[in-house]
């Protein structure tokens, strides 16, 4: 099978995830040149790992930048402690203010707490610049791949986290707020409150995309292999609970030689792990791509992995 429903006009964001080393970088840029031959497409990594740039055989970082020897595809790392700071400069004198109208903290407290991290947002920060992206409306598709499991399932659940954060600082803010009014009669919101709304803002428009299977989809990619299929399981469960559902599974490194005794040896140890995969992940169409003799790097290896996600 072939991967499918990726040119619907109505899907913008596609999600690539799955445990280390299963192919995820390789699958998402042969999906996004694919997808460039039609549409203008941005590929996105959050990956700290920026395995972008290693499999394009390319300079590229926190600017967009054109892929060369493709016509329609741009490229893009997120870099998540750049798009953290770049919102703590945006916003210390909120947070500051949210800290001494709201608690008894002394100022040097203050400074220490802040420096700590809001639990969820260098992912929420990393997803919002991926819909400011998509906001912006300049691309048709906007592929993601992410780090492994653990982190694309962060980026997932950062919204849920932040938002228990946005909902214990309002009710700060609602003490305040009810002192205020209980002196002087009156409450004009402030900076601070006009800047807890826009978080919000933020979680939920993270919250709608995601959530929207018209608008998002999430690919896991998979190995005929124990941990791998595990790390699947896990990964579709905690999909499931943020109301993820994917419709297709790329199966990658599946051997189909049997020219000598080591391809032989590898397929039929495989044969047990792909039933498993068959069995388990039901409801999900499986894209199988065949193990290559050389890694997958530089636009022609590319090519080829992208006629067996896009074959027929
Ligand atoms: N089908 C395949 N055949 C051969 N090598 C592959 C195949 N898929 C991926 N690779 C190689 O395996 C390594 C890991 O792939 P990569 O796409 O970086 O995985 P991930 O992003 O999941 O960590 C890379 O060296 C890549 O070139
Ligand atoms: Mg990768």
């Amino acid at each position: 099978m072939a991967l499918s429903g990726l040119e619907n006009s109505d899907l913008k964001l596609i999600i690539f995830g799955g445990k280390g080393g299963v192919g995820k970088t390789s699958c998402a840029i042969a999906t996004a040149l694919a997808l460039s031959e039609n549409f203008k497409t941005l590929i996105i990594s959050t990956d700290p790992a920026h395995s972008l740039a290693d499999c394009l055989e390319q300079q590229i970082g926190f600017n967009v930048v054109k892929v060369d020897g493709a016509v329609n595809l741009s490229a893009f790392e997120v870099v998540a402690d750049e798009a953290l700071s770049g919102f703590k400069t945006n916003h210390l004198s909120e947070l500051k203010k949210l800290l001494e109208t709201s608690t008894n903290l002394d100022n040097q407290d203050i400074e220490e707490l802040l420096t700590l991290s809001i639990p969820g947002i260098d992912e929420v920060m990393s997803f919002k610049t991926i819909i400011d992206f998509m906001e912006e409306g300049q691309y048709d598709k906007y592929v993601v791949d992410t780090a492994p499991t653990g982190h694309a399932l962060r980026l997932i659940s950062s919204p849920k986290l932040l938002d228990e954060w946005i909902k214990v600082a309002s009710r700060m803010r609602w003490k305040y707020r009810y002192m205020i009014t209980s002196f002087s009669g009156s409450y004009q919101p402030d900076e601070v409150d006009a800047f807890l709304l826009s978080l919000k803002k933020t979680v939920k428009r993270i919250e709608n995309i995601l959530r929207d299977n018209t608008k998002c989809e999430f690919i896991p990619v998979c190995i005929p292999e124990s941990m791998a299929i595990m790390e699947t399981g896990r990964l579709l469960s905690e999909l499931g609970r943020s109301q993820i559902i994917p419709r297709q599974i790329i199966v990658n490194n599946v051997m189909v030689s049997e020219e000598c005794d080591f391809c032989k040896k590898r397929k039929s140890s495989q044969l047990p792990y792909l039933k498993e995969i068959g069995e388990k992940f039901t409801g999900l169409a499986k894209v199988e791509v065949p193990m290559f003799a050389e890694q997958i790097k530089g636009l022609e290896a590319l090519d080829k992995l992208k006629s067996f996600l896009f074959r027929g």
